[in-house]
């Protein structure tokens, strides 16, 4: 059974980032703020989804009363195989849990929706009531097929180097910590009442799975222990576990998968400089080394502004290519030497091109900070930047020294006169079958730029030989909030940031 992130009636962006927190290893607090699209996009959207028929889908929906979770489950209920009411959100103001805390509230809800639509109905259960009993007990009264328990706890607020980590101060809490809470509810909710349970909170271990069934759970739900998991490793997860189960083995292997590396924390670094490129971009030197591999990405945090993910133009001293498209992005331009940030990270997974291959790396905008690692560190490389013009083109110099450099302008004040994908075609035009089957393309920048790249080197090569990174929104970093999605479904921040064009969908 898989179960959507909660959907609502109208697109809500959600909170600025950071939106997670790691407290101790497999423990979170995250105030993501009910990010989605809405129910008439997201209709459009899993009307196109093809569910396997070896698959429950249950789509979470939200409202902020009665008339809007009506609204919400008829829009959506064609599309999955049940309907989860989100009752219970701890951090979205004017939704969820405050009205999962009133018995009444919850009964109305859960009988409007019923007569509404015709599939099952399973309410999701705040643990942050005095008796969740009698909430279980409403929702069976109102008519629900099953009962989920139990949403994030609390909220609490964590900080790092004295400042409140999310933007927005308070999160729920998630993951190991909340486990012997999340039993208690099952327990408690399965002795007063007689319907299916899905039991989730903190659940990593089969042993877990196995104390959850006994409490009364019939279906398990794990939401924070796939932290850090690319979509390769979450299948290897739940392949494993469900060997364990079914198995009966004592030794949780399943765990093991579990990433309690994940390393979120901030640490601090101080600007040195801060180098006007044009109006809108700047390179920023900070005081000490990073460490970070060609195509990993760090998050710099500035309290009280929020975070937001870099490529590390260069790790040593650290640097960073800024161009600005909004509001961080604007502060980071007015960044005076001295200013103390902080990094988290490395996040995503180091190129890893093969041996003896010719590498041809494609930059636009920001893109040349994700390349120029890459031929410093493997050599080989043609680099092709592409810029708007002269003035946008930075970091010239040093790229020339670490690959051959390819430079166009779209309006012809330096290089090439026109745009970069047309040197690269002059280029690989030349080249024998042999030299082209040793090529393998990185391509990094603006989306129309990336995808303009991509075409033209399959049409010399194969798709196992490109590999594309486009700045895809990305949130938490380590994989769980979903924004980084791409179209085919794989998330940038753990299966990128550059992923291969032969598992795309194109
Ligand atoms: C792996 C990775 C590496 C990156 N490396 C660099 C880098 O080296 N240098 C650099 O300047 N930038 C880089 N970026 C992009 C950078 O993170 C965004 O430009 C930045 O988040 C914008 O934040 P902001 O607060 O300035 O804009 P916001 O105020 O958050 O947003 C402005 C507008 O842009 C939209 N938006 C914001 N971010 C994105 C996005 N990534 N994709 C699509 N729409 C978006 C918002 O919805 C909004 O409409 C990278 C992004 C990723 C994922
Ligand atoms: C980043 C993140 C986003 C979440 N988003 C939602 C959501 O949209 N709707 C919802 O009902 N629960 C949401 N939850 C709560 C989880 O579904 C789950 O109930 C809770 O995290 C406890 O399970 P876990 O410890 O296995 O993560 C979210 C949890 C996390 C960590
Ligand atoms: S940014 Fe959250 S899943 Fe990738």
């Amino acid at each position: 059974m898989l179960t959507t992130k909660s959907i609502g009636p109208e697109p809500r962006l959600g909170y600025r980032e950071p939106v997670l927190s790691q407290f101790e290893p497999g423990s979170f607090t995250n105030a993501v703020g009910l990010t989605n699209p809405g129910a008439d996009r997201s209709a459009e959207l899993l009307k196109g989804l093809v569910i396997p028929k070896d698959r429950f889908l249950l789509i979470s929906i939200f409202g902020g009363n009665v008339e809007e979770y009506v609204e919400v489950a008829k829009k959506l209920a064609l599309y999955g195989d049940g309907l989860e009411l989100n009752l219970s959100c701890p951090h979205a103001k004017g939704y969820g849990m405050a009205m999962g805390q009133d018995p009444a509230l919850v009964r109305e809800i859960v009988a409007a929706v019923k007569t509404a639509v015709d599939v099952p109905i399973i309410p999701k259960l705040t643990p942050n009531v005095p008796n969740i009993v009698e909430i279980a007990q409403a929702a069976v009264a109102g008519g629900a097929d099953g009962i989920c328990a139990i949403n994030t706890t609390n909220p609490e607020c964590y900080e790092a180097h004295g400042h409140p980590i999310l933007s927005n101060k308070l999160g729920g809490v998630s993951g190991k910590v909340i486990l012997p809470t999340a039993l208690r509810c099952v327990q408690e909710i399965h002795s007063a009442v007689d319907c299916p349970i899905i039991g989730c909170g903190g659940i990593s271990s089969a042993e877990d799975v196995r104390s959850f069934q006994k409490a009364g759970a019939s279906i398990i739900g794990i939401g924070s222990a796939l932290v850090g998991m690319t979509t390769d490793d979450i299948a290897d997860y739940f392949k494993v576990l469900s060997n364990e189960l079914e198995n009966g083995t004592e030794e949780s292997s399943a765990e093991t998968l579990v990433r309690y590396d994940i390393n979120m924390n901030f640490r601090p670094v101080a600007l040195v400089s801060n180098e006007y490129i044009t109006d809108d971009i700047c390179i920023l030197t900070f005081d000490r080394k990073i460490e970070i591999h060609a195509g990993q990405f760090v998050f710099l945090w500035i309290p009280g502004l929020g975070e937001k993910p870099f490529s590390a133009l260069v790790d040593d001293p650290f640097k960073l290519a800024v161009i600005n498209l909004g509001a961080f992005t604007e502060e980071c331009m007015a960044l005076k030497p001295g200013v103390e940030a902080y990094v988290r990270g490395p996040y995503g997974n180091p190129v890893n091109p093969p041996k003896n291959s010719k590498i041809i790396a494609v930059a636009g905008g920001t893109g040349l900070a994700a390349v120029y690692q890459l031929a410093r560190d493997f050599g080989n490389t043609e680099i092709f930047f592409g810029a708007r013009s002269k003035e946008r083109l930075y970091f010239v110099d040093e790229a020339a020294e670490v690959g051959n450099l390819h430079l166009a302008t779209d309006d012809g004040s330096f290089g090439h006169h026109g745009v970069i994908t047309e040197l690269l075609e002059e280029y690989l035009k030349k080249m024998s079958e042999e030299e082209l089957a040793a090529l393998i393309f990185y391509n990094c920048g603006p989306a129309p730029m990336v995808r303009a790249a991509e075409s033209l080197q399959r049409k010399y090569t194969s798709p196992e030989q490109i590999y594309n990174s486009i700045d895809y929104h990305t949130k938490c970093g380590v994989g769980i909030c979903g924004a980084c999605d791409a179209p085919d479904g794989r998330r940038l921040c753990v299966d990128g940031p550059f992923l291969d064009a032969a598992d795309s969908s194109q």
